[in-house]
């Protein structure tokens, strides 16, 4: 069985995925890796961007790491062709439904984030993000040509209980180790699917997390609170669409997008999916100029959440915190290092 299923992808994804191979085989070396194509370099040579051979691959994994995906390259190709239907295939097939997107504001970056040092000095907050349903999933979504001109187009925003249930829970239990708040964001002032949202969250906090603190909050207060206030914030849950907006915006308080690891988690004992949260970045793509730290966090999530070790995960955190500190920095975080030496540097910190 493969330990660790690396997916490269576009972009910079296989510059950064690169130094975690470098790291895992430094750290880890008793772990199998292997690798496979996936995304717009999979779907210029196989036809698709996640082949049923890689998606096997990925399921029969403990876990799977993922680079990023996409790029203009592939703008024009069909819709359910093209690099991030993939990447949506290969989270609805492996059914992580959770995505957990920690903003981490790491004690030498303060002064990196667009924010004053003050307001993000020591920020540790947790977005858990529904990550297979919500309106990047639902039906009917289409295009049609309207009879006089113009065209309609439609996606839909669906939600059933159980959905938001099982990741309100993810979110309740992690506060439980943490600061044991959560906040829940949704549109319940003008969609009915943030209606349900509210009701779910509210009832089961009611029944079996009534210990947590928990607080509601509309989605566009929460992406003002996030660049005003986010020390205020433990783990905040919230649909697909919002939790991808509001971790971005999360993502630059620690700095940089290329800080931000996320794990997508389903039910106990499936293997997870761990990314960057940060694109292919295709302006900076095959030039050794990303940074890597986004993608090495991610296998240390992988590390702690899937594989069994946790010393380890410790090892690698402190390692990332100890080149940071030693002034490791990429051009992203205002520094000179290429992919590579930012690699080197956590491999010489461990
Ligand atoms: C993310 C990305 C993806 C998403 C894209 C690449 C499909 O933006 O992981 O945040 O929208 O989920
Ligand atoms: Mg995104």
């Amino acid at each position: 069985m493969t330990d660790l299923l690396l997916l490269p992808g576009d972009g910079i994804g296989p510059e950064v995925t690169r130094q975690v191979r470098r790291v895992a085989e430094a750290l880890t070396p008793d772990l199998t890796l292997d690798e496979r194509l996936f995304g717009g370099i999979s779907y210029d040579t196989h036809g698709v961007p996640l082949t049923d051979e890689a998606l096997a691959a990925a399921k029969s994994a403990r876990a799977v790491l993922m680079g990023a995906v996409g790029g203009p390259q592939w703008a024009d190709a069909p819709r359910d062709k093209r690099p991030e239907a993939g990447l949506l295939k290969l989270r609805a097939e492996m059914q992580v439904f959770a995505n957990l997107r920690p903003a981490l504001c790491f004690q030498p970056l303060a002064d990196a984030s667009s924010l004053k040092r003050e307001l993000v000095e020591g920020l540790d907050f947790m977005i858990v993000r529904e990550l297979t349903g919500g309106i990047y999933f639902g039906e009917p979504r289409y295009i049609e040509d309207l009879p006089g001109g113009g065209q309609r187009a439609v996606d839909t925003q669906v939600y059933t209980t159980a959905e938001i249930e099982r990741v309100a829970r993810v979110a309740f239990e992690l506060a439980r180790g943490r600061r044991n708040k959560v906040h829940s964001a949704e549109k319940s002032n003008v969609m009915d699917s943030g209606l349900l949202w509210r009701r779910v969250v509210t009832d089961l906090h009611q029944r079996e997390y009534a210990d947590v603190q928990l607080e509601h909050i509309l989605a566009d207060n929460a992406a003002m609170q996030i660049v005003k206030n986010p020390k205020q914030f433990d783990v905040m849950v919230t649909d697909n669409l919002f939790g991808d907006i509001l971790s971005d915006a999360a993502a630059q308080l620690t700095g940089s997008l290329g800080m931000l690891p996320s794990a997508a988690l389903g039910v106990a004992g499936a293997p997870g999916l761990y990314e960057p949260i940060h694109g292919s970045a295709p302006d900076i793509a095959g030039q050794n100029l990303a940074n890597p730290l986004a993608a090495i966090l991610s296998f240390e999530m992988a590390l702690r959440w899937s594989l069994g070790r946790p010393a380890d995960a410790d090892r690698l955190f402190a390692a990332v915190e100890k080149a940071l500190e030693s002034g490791a920095r990429t051009r992203d975080l205002g520094g000179a290092l290429t992919t590579d030496q930012m690699g080197d540097a956590v491999l010489k910190a461990l």
